[in-house]
């Protein structure tokens, strides 16, 4: 019996490869860019499933390219890059990697934090460039203290928990908003909430972790930015179109916050003459929330899993959509 035919987007972690060639003839996009919508339009044709990354713009137009595509899997935990509405209709499995990033972004954002407040990267440079005179100065690099301070945590799913629990360890006070409150989690984490309002007001630091969606599209605007803290430092580690980033560099830029954290961007890679990149109380890093090599290497091993799951007819092991299984049912998948 011939093998169903997938196509890969990028190459992942062996470990993940290794799995799919078991069950399936891959087309592989072995290139350092992502494929373009073209291609991606030109490779999907006669495929029975895609393994995507955030990279790769999935819509309706992909998805009526191939006939026989059964399952979308993709290599990452926010699908905002997939319309998942459609591919519900056409009984597309949509499936993603939620919990195995978890401890690798929230770590990323607690580091954000620290090198944002503490101007981790700007003394970096001045030792490199010699601009460190003086030696040891009394007002060299004064930044904000960590430790006992007001964390605003916005969106307390699992990385906004896992951060939680992070700055517990820095005896930090946790505030959170969410659509919804949970008092369990509450109970827990030892977090109270705040509407978005008292959350802005009141805490020293703000840590996005909502995905993206048209309600949380330019949550952190000028208007919201100017109820932040002066010495308030933002870290976003989430979406990067959760904040106007032209608000962002006016606030910065006029000292009105005191600076930021940011690893992913509205435009990736940053373009070079974005704002946010000229300025110094910014620390960049390059959307690498979840890049260590244990996180990776499960983020592929799942995403693989998924796709073959699918096409096995059994139910994968992270389902996005789980909607679908009302539209198409998973034994009139199985491929194998
Ligand atoms: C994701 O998987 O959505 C993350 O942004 C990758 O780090």
């Amino acid at each position: 019996m011939n093998k169903p035919s997938i196509y890969v987007t990028r190459k992942i972690p062996k470990v993940g490869l290794e799995l799919l060639s078991r069950y399936c003839d891959i087309t592989l996009h072995k290139g350092v860019e992502p494929p373009d919508h073209d291609k991606i339009l030109s490779n999907i044709q006669g495929k029975d499933g895609l393994l995507c990354m955030l990279t790769d713009k999935i819509d309706a137009e992909i998805m009526k390219a191939s006939r026989e595509l059964r399952v979308i899997s993709s290599f990452s935990v926010g699908v905002d890059h997939i319309d998942t509405i459609q591919a519900t209709k056409r009984g597309i499995y949509v499936t993603y990697t939620p919990g195995v990033l978890t401890n690798a972004t929230a770590d990323l954002a607690f580091a954000l934090m620290i090198s944002a407040a503490r101007r981790i990267p700007e003394g970096d440079r001045n030792v490199r460039n010699n601009s460190w005179i003086g030696g040891w100065s009394p007002n060299m690099l004064l930044g904000e203290e960590v430790c006992g301070k007001t964390l605003g945590i916005i969106g307390l799913g699992r990385i906004g928990s896992a951060l939680a629990e992070r700055a517990s360890g820095f005896k930090m006070k946790i505030i959170y908003h969410n659509r919804n409150r949970s008092p369990s989690k509450e109970k827990k984490l030892n977090v109270e909430y705040r509407s978005l309002e008292d959350l802005l007001k009141e805490s020293d630091f703000i840590s996005l972790h909502v995905p993206l969606t048209e309600q949380t599209h330019h949550l952190i605007n000028s208007q919201n930015l100017k109820k932040m803290k002066r010495n308030a430092v933002l870290v976003n580690t989430a979406r990067g179109q959760i904040v106007d980033e032209n608000d962002l560099a006016d606030t910065l830029e006029e000292g009105r916050i005191s600076g930021a954290g940011i690893d992913v961007f509205s435009s990736e890679p940053l373009p070079r003459d974005n704002r946010l990149s000229k300025l110094k109380n910014v620390v960049l890093t390059p959307h690498i929330g979840s890049a260590t090599y244990h996180t990776r290497n499960l983020m592929a091993e799942i995403s693989a899993s998924n796709l073959i799951g699918v096409l096995k007819g059994e139910k994968p092991l992270y389902l996005f959509n789980t909607e679908v299984m009302k539209v198409k049912s998973l034994s009139s998948i199985r491929m194998f």
